[in-house]
């Protein structure tokens, strides 16, 4: 049984805090500010450039997304990080099109990340082959799986609501139609077991500053089936994702398997706060993390509901159907995120009327649950939201 107190105590919190938001940005892991210190003075500092070789910092892109892989039901050598989630998505979409060249359709689903379909349909646009994007509702996705479909791109946990698309049942669906499939899994990995072997995914992106806490700005991971991994070819074909960088040739070789997925060069920092978070996901059974997270969920739920009638469930109810979040709908959400925060309950908004919890059993227990109530229920009973100073919209929300 994985020890949820000991991890807890490996989270820096800021006192009377209750977060709620991991889902999207994880908090500081203590050793992650330590190793970014060592990095930083002993490595940098010390072994200047010679820490590309001394240090391996060119094999961690490598080596960190073995650790990941293993949270998403990936095989060493499968897995690789860099660059941002939505540059890893275009080049899984690139090389996943040119792998259907008679095909034209990407088919997503109107709950998805605006980013990911922002970028399919600038693919779109710089390959002008007439491809175009279809965005069906979420629940609708398999009713539109037709032999015209080149790419099925789904996240898997939707952002707003937190609803979970069947990973398995419509991969089968998108292969038998002969498509191929995409998975993102910024708010899966960490937040629930995921198994891409078993669901026969063909690619899977994803971040690693959710629910993996590797800090602000940490670096994204992509997922390329070893029966594809000599296939694909790079869109972004940077030098460090061809056969021989420090060749210097003139033309373009990938490189074996998943390093040719890599562009350029790593964000060794960043790396090394990510490789202190993964430490903690050594203590962890996924099946553990799930069952406390629909724990936790649950009696969120059914706290809100009984003391605030003006929030409206926006998340599946049965927890099976959802990752992990929660998310109610209100008509004056963002005032009232910007109270609940206010009176030290951090949790987000996401137009347009969607006020989002995240659950983390990592840091987040029982207690702070009640406590997590009992602050929505003062906001909303005494209509504190109501105050001028919650009214103002920052840029982030
Ligand atoms: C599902 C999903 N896709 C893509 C992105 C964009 O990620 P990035 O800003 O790292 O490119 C996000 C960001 O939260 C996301 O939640």
């Amino acid at each position: 049984m994985t020890d949820f107190s000991a991890t807890k105590a490996m989270f820096h919190l800021p006192e009377g805090v209750i977060y709620l938001d991991g889902n999207s940005l994880g908090p500081l892991p203590r050793a992650a500010a330590d190793r970014l210190e060592q990095c930083a003075r002993d490595q940098w500092g010390e072994m200047l450039v010679t820490g590309w070789n001394k240090a391996g910092w060119m094999e961690q892109p490598r080596r960190l997304g073995d650790r990941i892989g293993r949270l998403i039901g990936a095989e060493p050598g499968q897995v690789v990080l860099g660059d941002t989630l939505s540059i890893k998505v275009y080049q899984a979409l690139a090389a996943a099109l040119e792998m259907r060249p008679e095909r034209r359709v990407i088919l997503s689903d109107s709950g998805n990340f605006p980013s990911d379909l922002y970028m399919a349909e600038g693919l779109i646009a710089g390959l002008g082959r007439g491809h175009r994007l279809e965005t069906p509702p979420p629940d609708e996705v398999m009713d539109h799986i037709t032999e015209e479909v080149a790419v099925l791109m789904l996240t898997e946990v939707d952002y707003r609501t937190g609803r979970r698309h069947d990973m398995a049942a419509l991969s089968r669906a998108a292969h038998d139609a002969g498509a191929l499939v995409i998975w993102d899994l910024a708010h899966s990995a960490g937040a629930l077991p995921v198994d891409l072997a078993g669901a026969g995914a063909d690619f899977a992106v994803g971040c690693t500053y959710k629910y993996l806490n590797g800090g602000p700005g940490a670096p994204a991971f992509i997922y390329v089936a070893p029966r594809h991994g000599e296939q694909v070819r790079p869109a972004l074909s940077g030098w460090l994702g061809h056969a021989e960088p420090f060749a210097f040739d003139l033309a373009y070789r990938p490189g074996a398997g998943i390093e040719r997925m890599r562009v350029g060069t790593p964000p060794v920092l960043q790396m090394a706060a990510l490789e202190a978070a993964l430490d903690i996901w050594d203590m962890v059974e996924m099946a553990d993390i799930r069952a406390a997270s629909i724990a936790l969920s649950d009696r969120f739920i059914a706290g809100v509901e009984a003391a605030c009638p003006k929030l409206r469930l926006a998340s599946p109810r049965d927890g099976a159907a959802r990752g992990s979040q929660v998310s109610f709908h209100f008509k004056h959400g963002y005032a009232a995120m910007q109270a609940l925060i206010a009176h030290g309950l951090i949790g987000d908004f996401r137009a347009p009327d969607i006020m989002r919890f995240g659950f983390t059993p990592l840091y987040i227990n029982s207690d702070d649950v009640e406590r997590a109530i009992a602050i929505v229920a003062r906001v909303m009973g005494e209509q504190l939201w109501d105050r001028p100073e919650y009214q103002t919209r920052a840029s982030v929300t």
